[in-house]
């Protein structure tokens, strides 16, 4: 199955907390040991949230917009990934980010991670640091 078969909806913390944490709980907190209390760090239902979907309709991904424009915690269940799900997921969020009136999306990639955010357009515009014991690099992203 392939990310043409997945459809990507906005989803919301009252709506859909059960399953953001399902999924975030399974890719961060289980795969990457990220301590349960900085996963959930308490601006979740501050934020528009997107869920991907297979075609039977279970989750297999998700990531959140904030407020400011910054786009986060972009989870892919591993079985799931090198499909195109992860990008699906990130477009959209660009294009919220943008009909939100945002000038330019931004995120902290996991270094790891950087060729998939370049890969949608996203360019590195920091150092290197430190969260959570994982190395991150600030990237963005022209939305105009
Ligand atoms: C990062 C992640 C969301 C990508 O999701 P995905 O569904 O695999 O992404 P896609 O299939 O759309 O794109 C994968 C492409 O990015 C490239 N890529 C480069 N580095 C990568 C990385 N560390 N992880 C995944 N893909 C990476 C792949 O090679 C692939 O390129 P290709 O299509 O030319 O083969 C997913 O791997 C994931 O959930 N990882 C664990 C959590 C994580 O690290 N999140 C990011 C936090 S910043």
């Amino acid at each position: 199955m392939s990310a043409h078969d997945c459809k990507v909806r906005t989803a919301d913390w009252a709506r859909d907390d059960e399953t953001l944490r399902r999924l975030r709980h399974a890719v961060f907190v289980v795969e990457q040991k990220v301590p349960e209390d900085l996963e959930w760090d308490g601006i979740d239902a501050d934020c528009e949230h997107a869920i991907a979907e297979d075609g039977a309709g279970s989750p297999v991904g998700c990531a959140r917009l904030l407020p400011d424009g910054h786009i986060g915690r972009m989870a892919v269940l591993r079985e799931w990934r090198g499909r195109g799900v992860g990008g699906a997921i990130l477009e959209h969020l660009v294009a919220r980010a943008r009909a939100r009136g945002h000038a330019v999306a931004r995120l902290n990639a996991q270094t790891h991670a950087i060729p998939f955010y370049e890969a949608h357009g996203f360019a590195v515009a920091g150092d290197e640091y430190d969260d959570a014991g994982i190395p991150h690099r600030a990237m963005e992203r022209a939305l105009r």
